[in-house]
């Protein structure tokens, strides 16, 4: 069996008799690399087997000690190697300044060899237990979020089933809302609102739309033919529903997290019948309709016209497009946000196989 590979140390010193007292005394434990500027220590923390470890002495001819420990802090392919400072200088201050620099410990010559190995072996423990911990807070989290994720997913599944029996309605409509969204953040009037963690949280956020259809009976959630005035108004209460979950799960957290996630919930399960005419049915209007509620008013309608519902039969994608450009009575472009509609038209192609690889 190969014996295991010895930790690369660098030894950034200029005094021969240093660097040889230093190589004798670390070398059956580890791989010593040796630099006698600052500038050449910068190459070899750079290059392609970077040390794990560098003993950095801070008076060397050319760039020092302080300097080099500065430029590989700044450079996150080098601000995790520790470094140890040497130093003849013994004042408080040039101790202090080694620190501000980055280094995390400080020995001052005359050194003894006994003492160095013990600091850098210490080093060297701390550096694993704090990669080690890097790691599993990077694994939970991932768990955690993909766990979150598929709750909500499954949580907006539950009411989908109550209605047309497939979950596959949520799917296209989050991929819409995505491809809208991510069509609009270039443009200035949406700058700086579709950022990669804003679009996942509402990508997140999005299953969850019509979970307030649990909420109403079924009878008039799959009734073939035209519902009455009151039955309209019962299905309208879906989105009051659906708000009212999301602030009972709000109000249950521990402590006052103030959860980026839940805003969107609550924005898109409460505003997603909303048109931009005011004409929806909350009646809110324009910009006092949030984005996320914008969006995914436009993906639930292309959606439902692409979609055979109990009530209709589908509609071919170039029809869809039509309707929402050209109004057929029942759904009109005034109902949209202009730039989203034209988003829409530009991305029209995506939805159109969105809707086709994600059908019932
Ligand atoms: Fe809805």
């Amino acid at each position: 069996m190969d014996a295991p590979r010895k930790p690369r140390i660098l030894v950034a010193e200029d005094t021969p008799e240093h660097v040889h007292i230093l190589i004798d005394t670390l070398r059956h434990e580890y791989a010593v690399m040796v630099a006698i500027s600052g500038e050449r220590a910068l190459e070899i923390a750079f290059g392609q087997s970077p040390p794990e470890l560098i003993l950095l002495d801070v008076m060397m001819p050319g760039m020092n000690g302080y300097e080099v420990c500065r430029r590989l802090k700044q450079n996150a392919a080098t601000c995790d190697i520790p470094v140890i400072f040497m130093s003849a200088l013994s004042e408080e201050q040039d101790e202090r300044q080694g620190l501000e620099a980055g280094g995390l410990d400080y020995i001052s010559k005359p050194f003894r060899p006994v003492l160095v190995k013990a600091r850098i072996h210490n080093q060297l423990e701390l550096k694993r237990h704090r990669d080690h911990l890097e790691d599993m807070v990077r694994d939970r989290t991932r768990e955690l979020i993909l766990t979150q994720d598929a709750v909500i997913y499954g949580l907006g599944i539950l009411a989908e089933y109550r209605d047309i029996e497939t979950g596959m309605h949520i799917r296209r409509t989050q991929s819409y809302v995505n491809v809208l969204a991510k069509q609009l953040r270039d443009r200035p009037r949406f700058a700086g609102l579709f950022d990669d963690e804003t679009l996942h949280l509402l990508m997140q956020s999005a299953p969850l739309h019509d979970i307030g259809k649990v909420g109403i009976p079924d009878h008039i959630l799959r009734k073939p033919s035209s519902l009455t005035t009151e039955e309209f108004d019962q299905i309208k209460l879906h989105t009051m529903y659906g708000r009212a979950v999301v602030e009972r799960i709000e109000s249950s957290m521990l402590e006052n997290v103030s959860s980026s996630f839940l805003r969107f919930a609550k924005e898109v399960t409460y505003t997603h019948h909303e048109s931009w005419d005011g004409t929806g049915y909350h009646g809110l209007k324009g910009e006092q309709i949030p984005v996320s509620g914008r969006l995914m008013a436009l993906a639930d309608v292309y959606d439902a016209l692409k979609s055979k519902r109990v009530y209709k039969e589908a509609f071919e994608h170039e029809q869809v497009v039509k309707i929402m450009t050209e109004g057929d009575g029942r759904t009109r472009p005034e109902q949209f946000d202009p730039d989203i509609l034209q988003a829409f038209l530009d991305v029209h192609e995506t939805f159109r196989a969105i809707a086709h690889n994600l059908q019932d």
